[in-house]
């Protein structure tokens, strides 16, 4: 049972402002993708598709003359860091359990290596889930941040998303993939 559905996360301003800021579908996209992936390799649909779909909402806006700057982004980017700040601080206000909202943090702590020292993770499967997630809906040069979806739209798939992941604990073996 979801303590805190999806579809509440999804409507809180704090989420519909950073969403819109990094991006809308990319975010609903890897939500979905995120769904999958969890079934296939045995990690929680709620924790992944929550993790999924604020993985970005740390990022900040890096431009120069109006134009994205991505040489300052790459400097001076935290935005996994922040990001999980961000999500933790909402899903604990919203009443998630502490500890599911330490695991999403880390899974969105955890999402991309770009911002860490060189060296290997040891990620966990939810880790990966979400990671595999985000990689999947990637497009060069960042053209994955600029999609367009419509609000209507993304909150559909985000209530579809949501009565997936209800059906599954109804019937754990249904896995509505
Ligand atoms: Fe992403």
């Amino acid at each position: 049972m979801q303590k805190v559905t999806l579809t509440e996360v999804f409507t809180h301003p704090i989420a519909q402002k950073y969403l819109k800021r990094s991006g809308m579908a990319h975010a609903i996209s890897c939500t979905y993708h995120a769904y999958r992936l969890a079934l296939k390799h045995g990690a929680d649909p709620d924790l992944a598709t929550k993790a999924a779909l604020l993985h970005d909402i740390g990022h900040y806006e890096w431009y120069t003359d109006g134009e994205w700057d991505y040489e300052k982004y790459k400097q001076n980017d935290i935005h996994a860091i922040k990001g999980a700040e961000r999500a933790h601080k909402l899903l604990v206000r919203l009443g998630e359990h502490p500890k599911a909202a330490k695991e999403i943090a880390l899974a969105i702590l955890l999402h991309t290596d770009s911002y860490l020292p060189e060296g290997t993770l040891n990620q966990n499967t939810l880790q990966k889930v979400v990671r595999l997630a985000d990689e999947k809906d990637e497009e060069p040069e960042g053209l994955h941040h600029y999609r367009q979806i419509s609000d209507e739209l993304a909150l559909k798939k985000i209530r579809e998303i949501d009565r997936k992941i209800s059906d599954l604990a109804i019937n754990p073996l249904k896995k509505s993939v």
